[in-house]
C-alpha cells in the first residue's frame, strides 16, 4: 500500500515513527487471495482443516476446521465460528454491528438529527477490533507517540495508563490537576496544551468519562467549555490534536444534567484538526470482562479529502496501519467472543441489549446514590469526595498532612475488614482511596461507610 492519501492529511503529521512506518505486509494475503481464485488444491491456510468424519467419530462429510471431539458440547455456536482465526481487524460482521452501535450511542434522533447521523456514519472509520480497551489504549498511544513525546492526562487517571505510556512506550505523561472547585480544571488543561503544543508538532490528550478512579462526568456546560478550549487552542497552535477517548464506562452515567453521551461525538463534529479516537468495548458496556473485545474508531474530517473516493481510500490506508499494529502484536482477537457478541446483537437487537443492561445499570445507580448519601453524612474535615456521577467508582481524598492513603487503607483492612484501593502520589497531589461501589451490595453500603467513618476517628 502506498499511503498516498494519508500522507496529505494532518493525521499523518501526528503519527509516531512507528505509526508512519507500520503497514500490513501483503505477502500472505496476496498469495492466499490469488490461490482462492486460481488454485485447484489450496495449501495456503495455516490452520488444520479436514473432513469431519476423518477426525470425529460419526462426523459429517463436511470440510471443516479440525477440532477436538467434545468441544461442541461447551457451546451451541457453530464450530466454524469458534475454532478458526478471526481476521486481523476483527470479524467484519461485528465491526459493522459495532459501527451501528456507535451511531446509536450518539443519542442523535433518527428524525431530527439525520444530518449528524449521516455525517458520523460517513466520517468515522470502521472500528478495528482490539484485545479489550487496554490494547486499544496501547495501540492508539503507540500510533501517535514516540518515546519521550508527551501525552496530556488528568492527574486522576487509570493507573495502567502510566504503565502503558511511560514504561511500555517510553513516552511521558503531562499531568494536570483534574479538578478546581469541583469542576474540571480547564486552566490547568489549557496550560498543559500550550506547554506541549509549543514544542511538540502535535497535541495528544487522553480523556476518560465516566472516569476511573473518580466517577467524574462533565456537566453539559463543562463539556461545552472543554470543547471550546480545544477549538481555541487548536486554532492558535495550528497543530493536529489527537484526543484519545477512553469510553470504557460509556453507558454508566447516572445524572441527566451531565454529558450522557461520549465526548467523542462532540469532537467528531468539530471542523478543526481535532481528531478523536474512540476506544470502547464489550468489557463493561456488555459486561463481558473476560471476553477481551475492544474497538478502536477514528473520527476523520471531510476537509482532508476532496471526495468520497479519497475518503474511502484514506479509511483503507488507516485500516491497513491499524491491522499492521494488530498483526505485529496480538495478531487477531478472540473469535469465540466476537461471535458471541454478533449473536447477542442479532438475537436481542440494540433495544434488547439496552433493556437487559439497564437492570445492571439501575442496580449500580442505586448504589451510587446510597454511597454518596452515606458519605455525605460523614462530617470530617479531613475528607472530600471528588465530583462523581457515573461509572463504577468514586474517590475519597484524605488530608495528606494527616492521613497517608496507603496507611489508611491498611488500617481499614486490618481493623475494619474493609477493602479499598489507596492512591498515594504526592508528586501529582493525590492522596486518597478509590471505592469500587460497583462490587458492594446495596445493603452493605451503610455498614461500609460507617466503618470508614469509624476508621477515620481512630486513625
Ligand atoms: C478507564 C479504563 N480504561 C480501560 C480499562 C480496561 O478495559 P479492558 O478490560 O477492556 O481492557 C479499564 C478497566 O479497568 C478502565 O478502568
Amino acid at each position: 500500500m502506498d499511503f498516498k492519501i494519508i500522507q496529505s492529511t494532518p493525521i499523518f503529521n501526528a503519527l509516531s515513527s512507528l505509526g508512519k512506518e507500520i503497514s500490513l505486509p501483503d505477502g500472505i494475503f496476496y498469495w492466499a487471495g490469488r490461490a482462492k481464485k486460481e488454485a485447484e488444491i489450496l495449501g495456503t491456510i495455516g490452520a488444520a482443516f479436514g473432513f469431519e468424519k476423518d477426525f470425529i467419530d460419526g462426523g459429517s462429510e463436511n470440510w471443516v476446521p479440525c477440532y477436538l471431539d467434545g468441544i461442541k458440547e461447551y457451546s451451541s455456536l457453530n464450530i466454524s465460528n469458534i475454532v478458526p482465526y478471526a481476521s486481523i481487524g476483527g470479524v467484519n460482521e461485528l465491526r459493522d454491528l459495532w459501527k451501528t452501535w456507535i451511531i446509536e450511542k450518539s443519542g442523535y434522533s433518527k428524525s431530527s438529527d439525520k444530518d449528524k447521523i449521516d455525517f458520523l456514519n460517513k466520517n468515522i472509520s470502521k472500528p478495528i477490533i482490539t484485545n479489550g480497551v487496554t490494547n486499544g489504549i496501547f495501540l492508539a498511544a503507540s500510533l501517535f507517540l514516540n518515546p519521550n513525546e508527551s501525552i496530556i492526562c488528568p492527574n486522576k487517571r487509570w493507573g495502567n495508563y502510566d504503565l502503558i505510556i511511560e514504561k511500555r512506550i517510553g513516552a511521558k505523561i503531562e499531568s494536570f490537576q483534574f479538578f478546581e472547585n469541583n469542576r474540571i480544571n480547564l486552566e490547568g488543561l489549557k496550560d498543559s496544551i500550550e506547554k506541549i503544543g509549543n514544542f511538540q508538532d502535535k497535541v495528544v490528550i487522553i480523556l476518560n468519562f465516566p472516569n476511573n478512579p473518580t466517577g467524574y462526568v462533565p456537566k453539559i456546560d463543562e463539556a461545552d467549555a472543554l470543547i471550546s478550549l480545544f477549538k481555541k487552542t487548536q486554532e492558535k497552535l495550528r497543530k493536529p490534536f489527537i484526543i484519545i477517548v477512553d469510553d470504557a464506562y460509556e453507558p454508566y452515567v447516572y445524572e441527566n444534567n451531565m454529558l450522557t453521551h461520549s465526548i467523542f461525538y462532540k469532537l467528531q463534529q468539530l471542523k478543526q484538526d481535532i481528531i478523536p479516537v474512540k476506544l470502547d468495548g464489550i468489557t463493561k458496556e456488555l459486561l463481558m470482562y473476560g471476553g477481551r473485545i475492544g474497538f478502536l474508531t477514528i473520527g476523520l474530517k471531510p476537509s482532508w479529502v476532496p471526495n468520497d473516493e479519497e475518503l474511502n481510500k484514506l479509511k483503507n490506508e488507516l485500516h491497513n496501519k491499524l491491522k499492521g499494529m494488530n498483526r505485529s502484536t496480538i495478531s487477531n482477537c478472540n473469535h469465540f467472543y466476537q461471535q458471541l457478541t454478533i449473536e447477542l446483537f442479532k438475537d436481542e437487537g440494540i433495544e434488547g441489549i439496552i433493556e437487559k443492561r439497564d437492570k445492571v445499570k439501575n442496580l449500580l445507580e442505586r448504589r451510587y446514590r446510597i454511597i454518596n448519601e452515606e458519605l455525605k453524612k460523614i462530617k470530617d474535615p479531613d475528607i472530600t469526595i471528588d465530583p462523581n456521577s457515573g461509572g463504577f467508582f468514586l474517590f475519597l481524598n484524605l488530608n495528606k498532612d494527616k492521613i497517608k492513603a496507603t496507611e489508611f487503607a491498611d488500617h481499614l483492612l486490618r481493623n475494619y475488614k474493609i477493602g479499598v484501593i489507596p492512591i498515594q502520589k504526592p508528586q501529582e497531589d493525590i492522596n486518597g482511596i478509590r471505592i469500587a461501589y460497583c462490587s458492594i451490595d446495596i445493603k452493605d453500603i451503610p455498614e461500609f461507610t460507617k466503618r470508614i467513618e469509624q476508621a477515620l476517628k481512630d486513625f
